[in-house]
């Protein structure tokens, strides 16, 4: 019987969608309640293409941060294929930019500017694994004749193995993996290779899709997977290897943009960010594994402090709203009018 109290360091989010204006005012003390930092994405309307992007983007998250709360934003910078190895020098120079995000496009939401041919950007990605600046992969190919659930399995044969064999000292993150390809590609790879888990794969398999009718609500991309890759996340996650570490992926969308003939990607979990993981680990017996995960792996990857606070989670279930306020409309939180395990003492106002 693992402990009803734990103690961890506080966690970092590697993989995070704050959107901007109203609606990241609405999601941004839900991520800083839990985390130190996370790694923020790119994917605005235009994209954050480059280091005064990135400043800008910076100071209007900070700007947003409530009075008293501590969160330190790490930005990224969105890959085009017009991106020069001048623009990911000066990122790096900031400080303040710790990677780059490569989407296909047309794979996701806001990645109409995205990279058709990978091959494209080579000399961008040169100039990152000399200066030591991150890629942090969108794995899935968007062919038409790619079958849905084959994507990233595809990604990993046709472009993955390439990127980390013609780049050998390029840090390369695999984003949000969901396949047990995705797991052995990360665990046989080179150093300097890593993936992010995030929560609701390590809780969802496919089915959740379909639970009594369509499931708008539990539509992300790369789409939740087959029961046998979920346990492969599930192993990943808890195997206490330091390749795989948090990066939530939490993604909010308006509950009408979900709730339509055409629903767009993304789950929201930003306000249980730590609360579900501590579910998935609690249910595989390795709640002990969860601090290194969550607080010790993604730091040490990409060569920053661990933090040095601590938050608390208790095992006590509480319920969670049917809608979160996003600015002026709602939205749907993952497990809406259901109850998650673990609770947040807060110690942040
Ligand atoms: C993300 C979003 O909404 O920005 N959606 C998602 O399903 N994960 C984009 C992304 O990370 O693919
Ligand atoms: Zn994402």
């Amino acid at each position: 019987m693992s402990p009803d109290t734990l103690t961890l360091a506080r966690p970092d989010d590697w993989h995070l969608h704050l959107r901007d204006g109203d609606s990241l005012a609405a999601v941004l003390p839900d991520t800083a309640r839990r985390f130190g930092r996370a790694i923020v994405m790119p994917n605005l309307l235009p994209p954050v293409r480059n280091v005064d992007d990135a400043m800008a983007y910076r100071g209007r998250i900070l700007a947003s941060l409530p009075a008293g709360m501590r969160f330190e934003p790490l930005m990224t910078l969105y890959l085009t294929e017009a991106t020069t190895p001048a623009d990911v020098r000066a990122a790096k120079a900031s400080t303040h930019v710790h990677a780059v995000k490569y989407y296909p496009a047309g794979a996701t939401t806001n990645s109409q500017s995205g990279v058709t041919d990978l091959a494209r950007c080579d000399a961008v990605f040169e100039a990152m694994q000399e200066i030591g600046l991150p890629l942090l992969l969108h794995g899935e190919v968007t062919d038409a004749d790619v079958d849905v659930f084959d994507r990233e399995a595809v990604f990993i044969e046709r472009h993955l193995q390439r990127l980390v064999d013609a780049f050998p000292r390029l840090k390369i993150v695999l984003e949000h993996v969901t396949t047990r390809e995705g797991v052995d590609f990360v665990t046989s790879a080179r150093p300097g290779v890593a993936a992010t888990l995030t929560a609701h794969h390590l809780l969802l398999n496919r089915n959740a899709l379909f639970r009594g009718g369509l499931r708008p609500h539990a539509y992300c991309l790369p789409v939740v997977k087959r029961e046998r890759h979920r346990q492969a996340l599930m192993d990943a996650a808890t195997s206490g290897n330091p390749r795989f570490f948090l990066g939530t992926d939490s993604a909010p969308h308006a509950k009408s943009a979900k709730e339509s003939g055409c629903g767009c990607a993304g789950i929201y979990t930003a306000h249980a960010g730590i609360e579900l993981y501590a579910e998935a680990f609690d249910a595989a017996g390795a709640i002990d594994r969860l601090e290194a995960f969550a607080s010790f792996h993604g730091p040490d990857f990409y060569g920053l402090a661990r933090n040095t606070e601590t938050i608390t989670l208790t095992r006590q279930p509480w319920q969670v709203p049917d809608e979160l306020p996003l600015g002026a409309v709602a939205l749907v939180p993952m497990r809406a009018g259901e109850t998650i395990g673990w609770r947040l003492q807060d110690t942040q106002a």
